[in-house]
């Protein structure tokens, strides 16, 4: 997590950096801080809460500089506080730092720093013991002290490291948190993510692990962990600078709640022909590469896990493989069965997320095929992986996903699909049933768009809840998750999903007068079933929302309120049931007053364990 920004060049750096911050506030925002290179001193600004705060008190400083760096953050050592905000300096504030990512050996480092070179420690942070290392070894070389602090530490880092001695130098180094590098004219920039250098620059260096950048203003160098010059093709971003702003929506999640459409349509047609068949342009995996795997393993967080319950339900179904399911922190520890056969899918938006990453490593060391299912292009996951399936949903900026969710969907039917097909189970009418009715899909969404007045509605009724209980069958599982986790993370209500069938095991005791219970009730050939798990909640007390296709109309005789989603193949439902729930979340959490796009306690981009 927490987001970093530097710029070397003949504009001011204060504003550029403030700005490139704030479109990476998605990544941590308890506190912020710049620190700037003047007439040979370092000036360092740093306070508790958004970024707001930092501008605020520095309006009328009128700052300016050439060169400096800024950063957000997401705590995780020490407090979100004035003092633990970056940047970190060394002793006689010659030399700062902003990191992102975790030093794990920082209590050793710090011990050896204070017993064997009296250093007097400010913050309780990990990041501050970067900036005594590297002041330790300067010898009038920022680059090689640098060099000599990052041999020395463990961990996962994204530095910028600035030096009041060399004015006209940006040092940066990346080991597992994402790092880019913005060539401009007469100007370069480092930044943890695209979005926030966007709206200076579109040619880019995606920087390697172990790899240090020096810039000046009219020079970037590469080098690797073994101090030789690298180099690296351009990646020129072709997505527009509107992608990443909230073009008149009252937030990020509700713009994006919108996109979907959009980004549906484009994740399917990329890979659809004229014909309709699926092409794996870029993707490396052949028919007898599909007709050895004994087994697929899904491996995510969050949202993306939630999209893999679902996968495993398609592919299981339509390419008739085991799929196993797991959260990708218990993945990693836990000598999972992975093999040389086994195909493992990560599903992550950013394709920075650390836990994910590390089951990925794991999966890819025990000699399974990795192929990746990532929005942002580039990113760690799609870079350390066999192959990748892109999600075309755009910039995801909102920390509630939604379009990435969706788009994730539709790469986990196409899989299916292709390898359904591939290995003949899956008939060719069968098939073609499918993909018309994913084509039919954007379409169906808008109409459940145009619904948005209604839920707000309903939003109305029900925003003073304090517990909501989502129960489903089938795909409708992943799917109750997935709106319970929106609803939770938005509007800090209490809110559980379970599998229907379960409830009655223990969590029905939960249920009394006026709880509220959303049923998604999608599945035709589950509907009877889930009217049952209706009834006994309702026999409860339960307040109940029913979710349905709009002709299973026998819902609205056992609920108190409906949301129909349009007709469709069982299969295909969760395309369609996590817009109303996404739309709810969004509604209830703004009447609740709560801050949408930014959470509490949340980041949007976990690069921590
Ligand atoms: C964080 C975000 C979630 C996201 C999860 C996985 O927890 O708040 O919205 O689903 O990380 O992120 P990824 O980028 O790997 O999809």
């Amino acid at each position: 997590m927490c987001g970093i920004v530097g710029y070397v060049g003949d504009q001011n750096a204060c504003d550029i950096i403030i700005d490139g911050l704030k479109k990476l506030e998605y990544r941590g925002y308890d506190s912020s801080g710049i620190a700037l290179c003047k007439d040979g001193k370092l000036e360092v600004h740093k306070y508790k809460g958004r970024i707001s705060n930092l501008e605020d008190a520095i309006s009328e400083k009128n700052l300016s500089s050439s060169i400096g760096i800024g950063h957000t953050r997401w705590a995780t050592h020490g407090a979100p506080s004035d003092v633990n905000a970056h940047p970190h300096t060394n002793l006689n504030k010659t030399i700062a730092v902003v990191h992102n990512g975790i030093i794990e050996n920082f209590v050793e480092l710090k011990e050896w720093l204070i017993k064997d070179h009296d250093i007097v420690f400010n913050s309780e942070t990990d990041t501050e013991v970067i900036a005594h290392l590297i002041s330790v070894f300067y010898e009038g070389d920022l680059t090689d002290a640098v060099y000599k602090a990052v041999e020395k530490m463990r961990g996962a880092y994204a530095l910028g490291v600035v030096c009041s001695k060399e004015p006209d130098k940006l040092v940066a180094v990346r080991k597992d948190s994402p790092l880019v590098v913005g060539l401009g004219e007469g100007c370069n920039f480092i930044a943890s993510d695209i979005p926030a250098l966007l709206k200076h620059v579109r040619k880019i260096y995606l920087i390697e692990n172990n790899e240090t950048v020096v810039l000046t203003k009219n020079k970037v160098t590469l080098y690797n962990a073994e101090r030789q010059e690298v180099k690296r093709d351009v990646f020129h971003v072709t997505w527009d600078a509107d992608a990443a702003e909230k073009e008149g929506y009252d937030h990020f999640m509700l713009k994006e709640i919108y996109e979907q459409p959009k980004g549906i349509f484009e994740t399917l047609t990329r890979r659809l022909n004229e014909k309709d068949e699926i092409n794996l342009d870029g993707i490396s995996m052949t028919k007898e590469d599909i007709e050895r795997f004994n087994k697929v393993y899904i491996v995510a967080c969050g949202t993306a896990y939630h999209a893999g319950m679902v996968g495993k339900f398609i592919i299981e179904k339509l390419a008739k493989v085991p799929v196993e399911i797991d959260v990708a922190s218990e993945f990693r520890y836990r000598d999972p069965f992975v093999d040389d056969k086994t195909l493992f899918i990560a599903v992550s938006q950013s394709g920075e997320t650390l836990d994910t990453l590390a089951a990925l490593r794991e999966a890819k060391r025990k000699g399974a095929r990795i192929l990746s299912i990532v929005n942002v292009v580039g990113s760690s996951v799609a870079r350390e992986s066999d192959d990748v399936f892109y999600t075309w949903a755009g910039p995801e900026i909102a920390v509630a996903s939604t379009k990435a969710y969706t788009t994730q969907l539709v790469c986990m039917y196409l899989i299916a699909l292709y390898m359904g097909r591939t290995k003949d189970c899956l008939p060719v009418e069968q098939y073609n049933h499918y993909v018309s009715e994913l084509k039919d899909i954007p379409d169906k969404i808008k109409q459940i768009l145009n619904q948005e007045k209604n839920i707000l509605n309903m939003a109305k009724e029900l925003y003073k809840q304090e517990q909501v209980f989502f129960i489903g069958r089938g795909p409708d599982v992943g799917v109750s998750y997935e709106g319970s986790l929106k609803l939770k993370e938005i509007s800090y209500i209490n809110s559980f999903a379970i599998a229907a069938g379960e409830l009655k095991h223990g969590t029905i005791a939960l249920i009394e007068q006026d709880t509220l219970v959303i049923a998604l009730a999608t599945q035709d050939a589950l509907f009877e079933k889930m009217l049952s798990n209706i009834q006994e909640v309702k026999a409860r007390g339960a307040y109940v929302v029913g979710l349905a296709k709009e002709n299973n109309k026998e819902i609205e005789r056992q609920s108190d309120k409906v949301i129909y989603i349009p007709e469709c193949m069982d299969e295909i439902t969760p395309l369609l049931s996590v817009i109303p729930l996404q739309i709810l979340a969004y509604h209830i959490a703004k009447l609740r007053g709560c801050d949408i796009d930014k959470p509490k306690n949340l980041a949007k981009s976990v690069t921590v364990e």
